[in-house]
């Protein structure tokens, strides 16, 4: 054994006796009585449990279709380019317009949510869909395959409106889903739709921009990319990659530091800025200010004005996912997905009021938040990010609030937050009340960098780190943590997987997650094809003694990664995102034509929704 290679083992095992003590039952009794969750919990089990994920695994592969396991079944609920209003063209790609575009589904789906219909019910075979479209891939949206850069102005227009959200009804007839055409929900949210500032950057003279004059009115988001929804029934979409979409050089603007932390780079990645102004750095500095944020959308109104909400700070969000504290508080966990970024936690300054929907819409407008520094002895300290306490004063650049709203991830770095394995999804377990966070990979990180929580120098595989409040209380200083899930290939020493674990059990590069309402976890793979096996979904429970025992349920078609997993309240069906199916080929000739199979039709994003072929609850 190496030294780094021993180091890393004592770590482990330091990590895996804890985990011994804590599972002895105590700290079990401790999770009782869980308000935030917005699913009937079931009680807290201890160690007997039945064993709900007794499913047959699916095998590992990689192929063009989509395989879930034996005894499911899934069907596609809404594709790329699917008319969502009764006047919108039916897809054709080789006549896309942005006028049809804005009126169809947009590209690239991730995260998912469903909200049941009518508000406040726990239906299962009725509600509202919202998702996100991340981003574009000209070369297998348009015919020839162009490239990003250089796109000219008629399919930049396209491109643009695919970005951003869907807000479909959906209803289940006959064991049938459909898409509602028409609904007066049905809503397309794109870069052009108004939208407000909350909190303490609302108003800042710096995010005074063209598009506004008063740094409260914006227009749009893009590069939604996970998200979650709120226990009043709102949806909080993460704003990630937007940097892609800017070019130009800033170097002698205002602004001209925080763009280069946030890794703007005046090289043109997309076709935006050759066509308008608004994302041309060199014209207008201030705009990639107003990109960055948690965006509220509130999908049972559909005129509502989407707040986007700078008490959450600005940072690359992967998404955002909010718990109800026992004290009423609500708690917003974030993580910014890129390598050596960090953990956040907000905790709100006013309580939630089940019966006050409009007043819950504001809790995350104030209160305060925080970034996370993990200790290699299992703690973890939530260090609070406000204005004139620490290092976080007028001399390093914060004059007040709001730059600590902007430059959040200077103001993380000035607190020494540690520094992670590109934080993706970090989601409350429903019964257990404890954070688990999904950490995609990092190849950068070199062996002088490793430390507990982020323990493998050039982390291809990504792992998975489960917190611990103290006796529930999200609104805690100081946590503690474990590693619940070492992943990559199950014969790989830096693992740790389940001794019970199949062939088909490992995975790589965990991004998503949902919990069921027994608190079994469901993970979303985005790079599994790395490791020559498909993208996917695997589940496990957390606790007893098949605790982190994965297995695999689901598989994507070749170049699709899988995201935004959704159970229905009853559980009896799951909600799944098929993102960039036949990612890295071309338009004309696909690896696969995924979901239609028609020599006419490039492969679609998807939304699909599987079910277990007998009606019961998925995963049994
Ligand atoms: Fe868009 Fe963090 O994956
Ligand atoms: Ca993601
Ligand atoms: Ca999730
Ligand atoms: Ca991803």
């Amino acid at each position: 054994m190496t030294k780094q290679a021993s180091t890393f083992q004592a770590v482990l095992n330091k990590r895996l006796s804890r985990r011994n003590f804590l599972f002895s039952g105590s700290a079990l009794a401790a999770a009782s009585a869980l308000p935030g969750c917005s699913k009937p919990a079931s009680p807290p089990t201890g160690a007997a449990k039945p064993a709900s994920l007794s499913f047959t695994e699916l095998p590992q592969g990689l192929d063009n279709q989509l395989a879930v396991a034996p005894g499911y079944d899934y069907e596609v609920l809404i594709r790329w380019g699917d008319p969502l209003f009764s006047d919108a063209a039916e897809f054709n790609p080789q006549q896309q317009s942005a006028k049809q575009q804005a009126k169809q589904f947009g590209f690239n789906n991730d995260f998912i949510g469903f909200l049941p219909l009518p508000l406040g019910s726990q239906n299962s075979d009725h509600g509202l869909l919202a998702v996100n479209h991340e981003y574009t891939n000209p070369s297998m949206m348009f015919p020839g395959s162009p490239s990003a850069v250089g796109l000219d102005r008629e399919h930049t227009d396209v491109d643009i409106v695919a970005h951003g959200l869907s807000v479909v009804e959906i209803k289940q007839r006959s064991n049938q889903w459909q898409v509602v055409k028409d609904s007066r929900y049905t809503r397309r949210i794109t870069p052009y739709t108004p939208m407000k500032f909350s909190g303490a950057a609302a108003a800042s003279k710096r995010l005074h921009t063209a598009i506004s004059t008063d740094g409260v009115h914006t227009l749009g988001t893009y590069g939604n990319c996970a998200g979650g929804v709120t226990p009043w029934g709102t949806v909080l979409s993460g704003e990630e990659n937007t940097d892609y979409m800017f070019a130009g050089d800033y170097s002698n603007s205002e602004a001209a530091e925080s763009h280069q932390r946030f890794g703007m780079k005046a090289e043109a990645r997309k076709s935006w800025a050759q066509h308008y102004a608004r994302w041309d750095m060199s014209q207008q500095a201030n705009e990639p200010l107003h990109m960055g944020w948690i965006v509220e959308i509130d999908p049972y109104e559909p005129d509502s004005v989407p707040q986007k909400h700078t008490a959450l700070g600005r940072f690359k969000h992967e998404g955002c996912n909010v718990f109800i504290n026992s004290d009423q508080r609500v708690v917003a966990y974030s993580g910014d997905d890129q390598r050596f970024e960090y953990l956040y936690k907000f905790v709100s300054k006013q309580r939630y009021q089940p019966d006050n929907r409009q007043a819950n819409k504001q809790l995350l407008s104030e209160g305060t938040l925080y970034c996370a520094k993990f200790s290699d002895d299992g703690s973890l300290s939530w260090l609070p990010l406000v204005q004139g306490s620490g290092p976080l004063t007028a001399q390093n650049g914060f004059k007040q609030q709001s730059d600590v709203s902007i430059d959040t991830r200077k103001a993380a770095d000035l607190l020494g937050a540690t520094p992670m394995d590109r934080p993706e999804d970090v989601e409350v377990n429903p019964v257990n009340g404890r954070v688990y966070v999904m950490l995609t990979n990092n190849d950068e990180r070199l062996d002088n960098q490793t430390d507990g929580v982020n323990p493998r120098a050039n982390n291809t595989a990504g792992q998975i780190v489960e917190l611990i409040p103290p006796g529930g209380d999200h609104s805690a200083d100081t946590f503690s943590w474990e590693m619940l899930l070492l992943a990559g290939r199950r014969d790989e020493e830096s693992t740790n997987y389940h001794p019970q674990t199949s062939d088909n059990g490992w995975l790589a590069c965990p991004d998503n997650c949902a919990f069921d309402s027994q608190g079994n976890l469901w993970i979303a793979t985005d790079g599994a094809e790395n490791f020559g096996i498909a993208d996917g979904i695997w589940c496990c429970e957390v606790e007893g003694e098949n605790r982190a025992l994965t297995k695999r349920f689901l598989r994507t078609p070749v170049g699709a990664e899988l995201c935004g997993p959704y159970f229905t309240p009853d559980d009896k069906h799951l909600f799944c995102s098929i993102q960039h199916p036949g990612n890295s080929s071309s338009f004309e000739n696909p690896s696969t034509r995924w979901p239609d199979f028609d020599k006419k039709l490039p492969p679609r994003p998807s939304v699909v929704v599987v079910s277990k072929t007998d009606g019961d609850v998925i995963g049994s």
